[in-house]
């Protein structure tokens, strides 16, 4: 980092999922960066964890994005000026084929990955808006691009986060904000894809044993989506990017 001029001095970005995997490594980045970081995350261990170890303007938010109630204390805790939103946070399904899927599963699934990603676009717009300048960065998924990449509730919910993104962008480059997305393939970190269905299971191996491309670390992912977030991607919006080692182009 120490040849790079630093992109976010003086600037604050909303960062959610920041207790681990690639939103924590996109919190690092920041704040290596001279970002204000307000980092959200539904673990407060986790979030202590990085209070701890990771140098710089850091100011942490427990909070369930999944919950109406927690919106506003979020974008309460940027205060007047947020340049940045990074929508990290997101949890899989359990390969669950459509027949097999729980409404309990479904709910959570799309309250975590599309509902609440909406519900804190929605609340950063404004001061975006007064401000005629922001970014937003929503990470999607390999699964945002086939059906062959995760259960049916966590591929409906990423196919939504490319319809969020390219919908906002539509709507709100001409006042200056951009909204992209980053789309995943494997990546080292704590999430958890547990088999919860045998014909998922059954159906869905031979195609996460072939084509998939090796296993990225989060740093690299928090380098893409900083880069969107920078000015240096200023014209850049409605963009779905793969992040994915070329899974994309098999
Ligand atoms: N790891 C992969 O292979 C992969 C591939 C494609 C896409 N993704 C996406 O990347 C994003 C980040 O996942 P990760 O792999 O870093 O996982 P991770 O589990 O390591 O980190 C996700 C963080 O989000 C937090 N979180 C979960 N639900 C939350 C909620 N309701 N409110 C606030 N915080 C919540 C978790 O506590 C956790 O700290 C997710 O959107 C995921 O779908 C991951």
């Amino acid at each position: 980092m120490n040849n790079i001029a630093p992109r976010f001095t003086g600037k604050t970005v909303i960062v959610t999922g920041a207790g681990s995997g690639i939103g924590r490594a996109t919190v690092e980045r920041l704040a290596a960066e001279e970002c204000r970081v307000v980092a959200v995350d539904v673990s407060e261990e986790r979030l202590a964890n990085l209070a701890e170890e990771v140098d710089g303007d850091i100011v942490t938010v427990t909070a369930d994005i999944a919950d109406p109630a927690a919106i506003a204390p979020i974008v309460e805790a940027a205060g007047d000026r947020i340049d940045g939103l990074a929508n990290v946070a997101g949890i899989m399904d359990g390969f669950e084929p459509t027949a097999d899927i729980s409404d309990a599963t479904w709910d959570r699934v799309m309250a975590v990955n599309v509902t609440g990603m909406m519900r804190l676009i929605r609340a950063v717009l404004p001061a975006m808006i007064a401000q005629g300048h922001g970014g937003i960065v929503n990470v999607g998924s390999e699964a945002g691009q086939r059906g062959s990449a995760a259960g049916t509730p966590y591929t409906t919910s990423k196919h939504a986060v490319n319809g969020l993104t390219v919908s906002t962008a539509f709507y709100y480059t001409p006042k200056g904000v951009r909204c992209n997305a980053v789309a995943p393939g494997p990546v080292a970190t704590n999430i958890e894809a547990p088999f919860h269905s045998e014909w998922g299971a059954t159906r869905i191996g031979p195609f996460l044993q072939t084509n998939v491309p090796a296993v990225a670390q989060p740093e690299q992912l928090a380098a893409a989506i900083t880069w969107l977030l920078s000015d240096e991607a200023s014209n850049v919006s409605g963009a779905i990017i793969p992040v994915d080692g070329g899974w994309a182009a098999i």
